[in-house]
């Protein structure tokens, strides 16, 4: 396991372009940990690296947003961003179709609040765990 320490938003942005440049398409990475740790700001760094054109937030009232890379390499490559803090239950995720955006090859997804939908991510999911530190600026984030 790695262990980062943020000490801004900026860097975090800039933690998650890094993770990025390592990501195979195919990739369902899991972003854990409470709110206001960053893992909205690690995914707008995912998607700077990918020089998406839409502007990345939370999805808040829809479970997913989609957004495309432009980025020669892998242009066309989607990426699906999930936030299932809002969902009630697992079973929400059926019907969205949750496990098949993972057999789409061509793509990278990134769900925060992962550990809500447990049993429908394989054992295979990499996670990215956020904490807060000591400042009040301080995001401690652990890959593994
Ligand atoms: N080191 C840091 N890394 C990331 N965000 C930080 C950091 N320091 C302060 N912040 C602030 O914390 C908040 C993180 O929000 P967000 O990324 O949406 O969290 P989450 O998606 O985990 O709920 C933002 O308002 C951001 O400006
Ligand atoms: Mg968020």
């Amino acid at each position: 396991m790695k262990v980062f320490i943020s000490k801004s938003q900026d860097e975090t942005i800039d933690f998650g372009k890094n993770y990025a440049s390592n990501l195979q398409p195919g990739s369902v990475i899991g972003l854990k940990g409470n709110l206001g740790t960053g893992k909205t700001q690690f995914v707008k760094g995912v998607a700077a690296y990918f020089e998406v054109n839409e502007i990345v937030n939370s999805p808040t009232f829809l479970i997913v947003n989609e957004y495309v890379s432009n980025i020669g390499s892998n242009s066309g490559l989607k990426i699906f961003h999930f936030d299932l803090y809002r969902i009630n239950s697992p079973d929400e995720l059926s019907t969205i179709g949750f496990d098949e955006y993972f057999n789409d090859e061509n793509s990278i997804s990134l769900i925060e609040w992962s550990d809500l939908a447990e049993k429908f991510l394989n054992k295979h999911l990499k996670t990215v765990t956020f904490e807060y530190g000591e400042e009040e600026n301080e995001r401690i984030i652990k890959t593994e």
